[in-house]
């Protein structure tokens, strides 16, 4: 399972992802450009000593990231509130990457029409999104549970 940030532009979100994914030992793709410095020292304070523990790839754009081997040998599975399926609905592989979008833009439409699969948590009318690090550990952590993919449930 990995996790890949499409053009992150809020740096204590990204320090949040990637702490989370220190600790659930999954990898992560960064899709540049990013709205700061992957040595950002607010993203740093979020992830503190815990960034030494992730597996990071940085892509200098999204054209470089979907023909990458990675990319080419699993799903890409969007988190979009514009998406039709719910996550609970979807069955997971262990090699899944779930992508989530920019704070400010998610992702534009050419990203969507090149995914795999789509999927939305489903939330309040009328409201406009989760933050982008909670939908991530919200779908991941489902993910993982389904393919039996927890850092203690491993050999
Ligand atoms: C703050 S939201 C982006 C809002 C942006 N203005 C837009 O129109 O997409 C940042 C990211 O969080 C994820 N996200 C937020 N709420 C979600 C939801 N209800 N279902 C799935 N993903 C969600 C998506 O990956 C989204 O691209």
């Amino acid at each position: 399972m990995r996790l890949a940030l499409f053009e992150p532009d809020i740096p204590q979100n990204t320090g949040t992802m990637l702490r989370m994914a220190a600790c659930l030992g999954v990898a992560v793709e960064i899709i540049e450009p990013a709205g700061f410095r992957l040595d950002d020292r607010r993203m740093r304070r979020a992830g503190m000593d815990y960034l030494e523990h992730v597996t990071l790839t940085s892509h200098d754009s999204w054209d470089d990231f979907i023909v990458t081997p990675t990319r080419r040998a699993a799903r890409l599975v969007l988190l979009t509130r514009a998406a039709p399926t719910v996550y609970l609905d979807f069955a997971f592989r262990p090699n899944d990457i779930i992508m989530v979008g920019r704070e400010s833009a998610g992702v534009p439409e050419a990203a969507h029409a090149a995914v795999d699969a789509r999927l939305r948590v489903p939330m309040a009318a009328g409201l406009r999104s989760l933050n982008v690090a909670l939908s991530a550990a919200m779908v991941l952590g489902e993910a993982l549970r389904q393919t039996n993919g927890f850092p203690e449930a491993q050999p």
